[in-house]
This record gives structure tokens, sequence and C-alpha cells, in this order.
């Protein structure tokens, strides 16, 4: 049985930088379910939100997150968040992350802008932001001789003191399936670490990566942790919207240096909607898009920025730039057909300012938390933030404690178990959940659709977990699973809000309430899935 002090699921962002953090005095293992690049941080493009310009302060910073979060972000935790931005965006300049320059500003970054911000606050690496700062750890954590990486290792469950019949509820370390070998391996840790990232693929139209199927959410839920505010599922107005483009972000910031969305009749609709027009929070020029295109029959709507020079264009969005070409459309001398897309999770495991969770030695960090900062709808730009500055609160955390012994873990059990006869059920099913939470739990619900939703969800669960009972685990299986639990909890939040906020918004209830209250779900109150 491998046996380490930590060990983190996960190889983003916040799975990287925690796993560097405490490689000097710790043993780390890192298990990723893919390649240790797939994932969303590998895929970030507008960059890092940070108060660097000198006419830029901290209580602005504050005071954009909460209201893009409409009233319902933590302040604690979004105060800590942004006090601790400088010091982290330092240690990734450290690291060596190649941060687009200009020489023009006294800090000697470019700053770029998105939607909500106040300021000119993103530092980028042109609009790749997310392989440059992947690839400048990712390299660091492949050469520490204290850092075990174990690619194609994908968690399966939590081993914790409850699951063992123990009276405390410590997690012990994870259950992995080597994906390769086909083997489910017990790994044993004083410290685990749930860096999983989102829940996009919950959806059909998404912006995320495949491996992000809320396998931390669900896992942490089985643990034992509360989940808060999982309603609040962002949608990026920007998707490029193309039938051989998979999953495509047009960032944000091509809206924050001029660009404007059109009708296909070329006339601009978001004053319309909103003072602040294309720079809106993400929630209102989602919700404007969606209304557009159901009242006007859109397939689409178009985000044209051909108006700046091309030198500028090319310079800061060389990868939209390139792939857009690639696909036939010069965005230079023509406007980008997009659509909105789920892209960001701002509710999950429920942690406190030291990332821990309600299950002792376990922590979760980045997108599968929920800190308390995005409230009912993120900021632009502040996920990668909160990806380091909640991976070096964990750091401190684990590296102050004294290591508790661990007693001897039983190995997976696969005596009763065969192999599956039919993987349809699991194509199918998966086809089935993502079109009717497209559908049903999309930018605008009513209560209607949600019920329908949950009687869906409920039957794929009970068929998901026939199918878990007695057939050996297969990755497909496993996130399909875990999808359902997300999609679940998403659907019980909704249904508990009675009002609109941020990016929950329902036509039964359209007003906002005077007290913005997060919604909790506790996993001993709930029903069993
Ligand atoms: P990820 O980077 O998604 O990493 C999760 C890791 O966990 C992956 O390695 C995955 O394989 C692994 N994993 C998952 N389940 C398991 C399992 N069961 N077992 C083992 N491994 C598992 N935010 C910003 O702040 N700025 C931006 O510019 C920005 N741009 C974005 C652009 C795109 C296209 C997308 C999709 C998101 C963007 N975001 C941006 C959001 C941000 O990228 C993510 O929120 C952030 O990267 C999440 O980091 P993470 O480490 O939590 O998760
Ligand atoms: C983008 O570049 O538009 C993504 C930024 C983010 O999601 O924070």
């Amino acid at each position: 049985m491998p046996q380490f002090d930590v060990l983190i699921i996960g190889s983003g962002l916040a799975g990287l930088s925690l796993a560097l953090k405490l490689a000097d005095r710790k043993k780390v293992a890192v298990i990723t379910k893919k390649t240790l690049l797939e994932g969303a941080s590998t895929w970030a493009q507008g960059g890092i939100a940070t108060v660097l310009a000198p006419d830029d302060t901290l209580a602005e910073h504050i005071q954009d997150t909460m209201i893009a979060g409409a009233g319902l972000c933590d302040e604690a935790a979004t105060r800590y968040v942004v006090e601790h931005a400088k010091p982290a965006l330092d240690w990734l300049i450290a690291q060596g992350v190649p941060f687009t320059r200009d020489p023009g500003n006294s800090n000697g970054y470019h700053l770029t802008r998105e939607g909500g911000h106040s300021h000119r606050r993103i530092i980028h690496a042109a609009d790749a932001t997310g392989m440059a700062v992947q690839e400048t750890i990712a390299a660091r954590v492949q050469a520490h001789p204290n850092i075990t990486l174990l690619e194609y290792y994908i968690a399966v469950d939590l081993i914790t003191g409850k699951r063992l019949g123990h009276t405390d509820n410590r997690c012990l370390g994870a259950y992995a399936l080597n994906c390769l070998s086909d083997e489910v391996v017990t790994i044993a840790a004083h410290d685990t670490i749930l860096a999983t990232g989102g829940t996009g693929k919950v959806y059909l139209y998404t912006t995320n990566p495949d491996t992000a199927t809320g396998d931390g959410i669900a896992m942490g839920w089985r643990a034992g942790c509360r989940v808060s505010n999982m309603e609040f599922i962002q949608f990026h107005p920007t998707c490029l919207f193309h039938p051989h483009a998979k999953s495509f972000l047009i960032s944000e910031a091509v809206r924050g240096e001029g660009g404007l969305l059109k009708l296909p009749d070329g006339n601009r609709f978001m004053p319309w909607h909103d003072e602040r027009a294309e720079l809106a929070p993400r929630d209102v020029v989602a919700r404007a898009i969606d209304f557009e295109m159901k009242k006007r029959g859109l397939d689409c709507v178009y985000l044209d920025i051909s108006h700046k020079p091309e030198a500028f264009l090319k310079e800061h969005f060389p990868t939209i730039h390139a792939r857009c070409l690639a696909l036939g459309i010069d965005i230079t001398q023509q406007p980008i057909p997009v659509v909105p897309a789920a892209h960001y999770s701002c509710g999950g495991i429920m942690t406190d300012l030291h990332g821990r969770t309600d299950v002792d030695n376990l922590y979760a960090v980045g997108e599968t938390a929920c800190t308390g900062l995005h409230g009912a709808n993120r900021l632009a730009s502040n996920s990668l933030l909160e990806c380091l500055v909640f991976a070096d609160a964990a750091a401190h955390d684990i590296l102050g404690k004294a290591p508790i012994a661990l007693p001897a873990l039983p190995p997976w059990d696969e005596s009763r178990v065969t192999d599956a006869d039919e993987a349809v059920v699991i194509s199918h099913n998966w086809a089935e959940l993502r079109r009717f939470m497209w559908d049903y739990v999309g930018i605008v619900r009513t209560t209607k659709r949600l019920q329908r939703a949950q009687h869906r969800i409920q039957l794929l669960h009970e068929e998901i977990n026939e199918y878990y009972t007695n057939f050996h685990v297969t990755s497909d299986l496993l996130e399909l699973r875990n999808l359902v639990l997300s999609a679940d909890l998403i659907v019980q939040s909704a249904l508990a809000r009675h009002e609109s906020r941020g990016l929950h918004y329902s036509k039964d209830y359209p007003d906002t309430l005077p007290q913005a209250v997060p919604t909790v779900l506790e996993p001993y109150n709930y029903r069993a899935i």
C-alpha cells in the first residue's frame, strides 16, 4: 500500500501549486486522471486579477468582486483573497511564468480588462495565460524529488473513518483506479486534498475540458462534507459557435479590449440591457445573449473586434486569432459567432480560510471548493487567483500540524463484481443527463423544469448505482456517477432558492430577496444518492 504525507487529487493550478509549497518538507503524491496538463487551468485565457495599477486599490477589487457576486460573497473570504493576491502573484513570477510585459506601465506588465472590473487589473500571458502558468509550474513539480506524479489515476472515493466503521470521520487517503492497468489501488495519506476542478461537463455545451466532471464535489459529499451554492453555475457569454470547434472560449479580454456584441444585422444590443454594456458582469451579458437569441430565434450572436488594428489583435490574441482562422474566421476582418456555455461552478465543497473541509485531514482547493469568494457570480479572472491563495493557505495549515499515525487500510473489494455487459448504458445516460441539464437547468430556470430534471436524475441515479454495485469500475462509469450526483446537488440547490440572484434566474421567483443567504446542503440530512 503506497503511503504519503499528502495525497493531492488533481493537477490543475490548485493541486500543482500546493504540491510545490509542501514538497520541501513533505512526501507528496499527485494523482491525475489524464495527463499532467489536462484540466481547466491549462485552458485559462484571460489571466489573473491582481491590484497592480497605480490608480487601483484593494478596496476596489473587493468591491468589484462583491458587486459581481450579487451580495452573496463572503466578505472575509473576499478580503483574504484580494489581500493575498500580490504575494501569490509574486510567487508565480518567481517560478518563471512569462507574463506579457508593457514597459510603459510602472509595474512592467500589461494589464487587460474584463467585465465587472473597474480598473485594468488582469495580468496575463497573451491569451494563453493558463498554458504559460501550468507549463512553468509543472516543470518544477516534475523535477522535485519529493513529489510522486501518477498520471491516468482516477480517484474513486475517499477512505474515511466513517467508511471503515471508526468513531471519528478522519480522511485517511483514497482508492484510485489505474486507468492503464484497470486495477484499483489504495493510497494512504495523512492529509488528502481535493483539487479536482469544476463540473462543466454536466451541461451539453461547456467551455470546460473533459476532466470537469464534478469528481471532487461528489467524493467530498459522499465522505460527509457540506456543499454550498451549487445553483450558481456561471455561463460564459462567448464560447465560439462553430460545428467543428469543441469547447473553445473567446476570452472576455476581447470585450475588455473593445470587442462589441452584435446581432446578425450588425446592431449592438448590450446597451439595451445594461449601462455597462459589453463590460457588465457575466451573468448579465449571458442572460442578455440568451434573451436575444430566444426572442429572435438565432443560433448565435456575434463578437466584433475587427475595428482594432490587425497587429494589435495578433499580439494580444494570438491563440484566438489562429484557432478562428483555422476554422475560416478571420477576426481581423469579420465578427466571431458566439454562444453562452457552462463555464464555472461557483459552489462546491464548503471550506474555511485554510481550505479545510468538514472532514478532518481533508482539504478542498480550487474550483471544487466553495470558499465564499464568488458568491452568486464569479468576477472574471478571480479563479486562478483563488487557486493560488488557498493552495498557500492549505499548505501553511498542513505544515503547521503534527502527523497522526495511519491505521492499516483495507484493499478495494472486487469480490462481488463482474465485467459490465452493456457499456451503452453509460454513454446513453451521459448524453441524456447533459441534454436535460442544458434544457431544464440552464441560464433561465423555472420550478417545473427543475422538477422535471430532478425526476430524471433520480432514474439515472438508480441505473448508475446498480451498475456501480455489480460491475468493475471504469473511468466513464466513475465520471458519470459523479456527474449525476453533481447534477442532483445543482438542482436541489436551485429548487431551494426562492429568488433570482446572480447566476440563478428563476421565472417563478424573478425578484431578489432583501437578504442574501448561501444555500448549504448537509449530506447527513439528505436523501441517499
Ligand atoms: P483544474 O485546472 O480543472 O484541474 C483539475 C484536475 O483534477 C485535473 O488535472 C483533472 O484531471 C483532475 N481530476 C479531476 N477529477 C479527478 C479524479 N477523480 N481523480 C484524479 N484526478 C482528477 N479563471 C481565471 O481566473 N482566469 C482565466 O483567464 C480563466 N480562463 C478560463 C478559460 C477556460 C476555457 C476555462 C474552462 C476556465 C477558465 N478559468 C479562468 C477558470 C479557471 O481556469 C478554473 O477555475 C481553474 O483553472 C480551476 O483550477 P483547478 O486546479 O481547481 O482545476
Ligand atoms: C476569459 O478569458 O474570458 C476567462 C476568464 C475567466 O473565466 O475568469
